[in-house]
């Protein structure tokens, strides 16, 4: 076990990270949200399909692809790959993340992961000191930290067995390479996060100059971003397809650039990368289907195991925010992180049990356990580092007019990865693999704790908090969500289904309205403005710990309704957008 002054110097070193790195960027959104007051959030509807993004111009991408009759892994691949060109924070083919996607045409739910893995040469002890400790310099400032990108492989592999056939690879990325090539207007949003990243950034010059000026300062807003590297790197997959990142120059350059940064990948690393069809995992919650991302993301478990014990309570009857149904969620959430922490890690190379984490029978003994009127305090944790601030993932909802719908959730994990681009490729790398566990009980970024089955090893997945969902009714979806937010994703997709389903609110109130987290570890409640003074209160009554704020979140959604789509981009976070026709 970690000792509590290592955990407690961790926590240290965390917040100054933090502060050094995340508060200034988009602090508005993180540390103010107030739910706009009800009646004033409107979803935007559509009638023949949507594409909701974190960035209008991705956004837009995506719903002209649906226009020109593309289906919606048509649009989320040309969506995913604009994204890594206009919104580099998180949108990336340098990282990682799940699709999940409702094939109406095949009759067909499957999940496509496509996240990072641990080069060859990886081994447990990688991201322990000299001192035998956790060392998070090496998990999540350093090029030990890259793990092999899956984006590409990831996009290519859902258009070949999922698209409409009516476009190319090449088709869908010619968007995002005109935008590289030619470039685009800096908005204010993203024009924020750059003073914050500049210092990251500073420590590979090539990489800093593409988020600079000619004096060396930040890009701002209304400045041009042109990315000629990353258009001639996005080019090669064009006309080789994934071959053209995953060898030949562009993965020679890539190799390199890890390399002279001190890191571990290697050319071989990036051929040998694999994305997997996975089956989603997939559960019930009042008569409505979930299907969500099975491991290596926890996503999935975690969420269906707590939409199994809240099924057992009347939240319908419960008033919506009343301290009683939020204090059984706590409890919910505060179980399903737990076993999160215990068992899941990466399927290939660890065995979880899974079925019955999500069985109603577990879920009953786990409602059981649960005392309506007390926390239950987890006395064996010691203080664990708190979830990280950040916008540093992103999701996007897709849904055309032939009932597919395409919930996607990738990221770099820290906002613009580690910070490296390898010269010459214009790719931002990702720091996934601080997600694994460095040692037993130790914590990530997001101060989630982890175990044996989360500890790193060659070609290995870290354990992922993703949680891509799509809600179905009678084999048609109704509701397409997820989030970024590290640990704090599976509590938001959990309320926002809790909020469609169980109270029936529209799905623009129903991602507006306030939030709260429980991750087992540490023992306390994070909790956004908005909810009332007394609730809170009696939340503490009961023995809970209630911490404000939470960190960011954005949980950009979907509702199919029989009047049309509605689309829900999340008011957090500024440039989100729902693209309809
Ligand atoms: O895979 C995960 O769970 C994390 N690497 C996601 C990071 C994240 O969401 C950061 N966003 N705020």
């Amino acid at each position: 076990m970690v000792s509590f002054t290592a955990e407690r110097r961790r926590f240290l070193a965390a917040i100054a990270l933090v502060a050094a790195l995340c508060l200034p960027a988009g602090a508005q959104e993180r540390r103010e949200y107030l739910p706009p007051p009800t009646g004033t959030v409107h979803a935007v509807a559509a009638e023949h399909g949507m594409v909701v993004a974190q960035e209008k111009i991705g956004a837009r991408i995506g719903a002209d692809i649906l226009r020109q009759g593309g289906n919606a892994v048509d649009a989320a691949v040309a969506t995913g790959f604009a994204l890594a060109v206009t919104y580099p924070r998180a949108g990336n083919i340098g990282g990682g993340g799940f699709m999940v996607i409702h094939s109406a045409e095949r009759h067909e739910d499957v999940a496509i992961d496509y996240r990072e893995t641990a080069p060859a040469a990886a081994t447990r002890d990688m991201f322990l000191g000299a001192d035998g400790k956790p060392d998070i310099a090496k998990s999540r400032d350093s090029a030990l930290s890259i793990g092999v990108p899956g984006t590409v492989a990831g996009l290519a592999l859902a258009l070949e067995k999922y698209g409409s056939g009516k476009f190319t690879l090449a088709d869908l990325l010619k968007p995002a390479i005109e935008l590289a090539r030619d470039g685009f207007i800096i908005a204010d949003d993203m024009a924020d996060t750059l003073p914050a990243i500049a210092r990251r950034l500073a420590r590979w010059p090539a990489s800093a100059k593409i988020f600079s000026r000619a004096d060396g300062t930040s890009l701002r807003e209304d400045d041009r971003l042109v990315q000629a590297d990353l258009a001639a790197t996005l080019s090669a997959i064009a006309a080789q397809g994934p071959r053209g990142f995953y060898e030949g120059p562009v993965a020679e350059r890539l190799a390199a650039g890890i390399r002279d940064a001190g890191g571990i990948m290697t050319a071989d690393d990036l051929k040998s990368y694999q994305p997997v069809i996975r089956a989603p995992v997939r559960g019930s919650y009042r008569g409505f289907d979930i299907i969500s991302m099975p491991p290596p993301s926890s996503g999935g478990v975690v969420l269906l195991e707590t939409l199994n014990i809240l099924e057992g309570f009347p939240m319908p009857e419960m008033k919506r925010g009343s301290a009683a149904s939020l204090h059984v969620m706590i409890e919910a959430m505060k179980r399903a992180y737990a076993d999160r922490a215990r068992y899941l890690g990466d399927p290939d190379f660890i065995s979880a049990p899974v079925a019955t984490l999500m069985s109603k029978e577990y879920a009953a003994k786990q409602r059981a356990s649960i005392d309506l009127d007390r926390a239950t305090p987890w006395m064996d944790a010691p203080s664990a580092t708190p979830p990280r601030e950040g916008s540093n993932t992103t999701h996007f909802s897709v849904v055309d007019s032939r009932g597919n719908a395409v919930s996607n959730t990738y990221t770099l994990n820290f906002p613009y990865g580690v910070g490296l681009v390898a010269d010459g490729t214009g790719v931002l790398l990702n720091n996934e693999l601080d997600d694994f566990t460095a040692a037993p009980g130790a914590s990530n970024a997001f101060g989630l704790v982890g175990f044996e089955a989360n500890l790193p090893g060659p070609g290995k997945r870290p354990l992922s908090s993703m949680s891509p969902t799509i809600v179905l009714k009678d084999g048609k979806p109704v509701l397409v969500t997820g989030s970024p937010g590290g640990s704090r994703i599976i509590s938001t997709v959990l309320q926002v289904i809790v909020n469609v389903l169980d109270y029936g609110m529209d799905v623009a109130q129903a991602v507006a309205a306030p939030r709260l987290h429980h991750q087992w570890r540490p023992d306390v409640v994070r909790v956004e403005r908005g909810f009332a003074d007394d609730t809170l209160a009696a939340l503490r009554e009961r023995g809970h710990e209630v911490i404000e704020p939470l960190g960011q979140t954005s949980a950009n959604s979907i509702a199919v309704t029989p009047n049309g789509l509605l689309g829900a981009p999340d008011p957090r976070t500024r440039g989100a957008e729902a693209a309809g026709q």
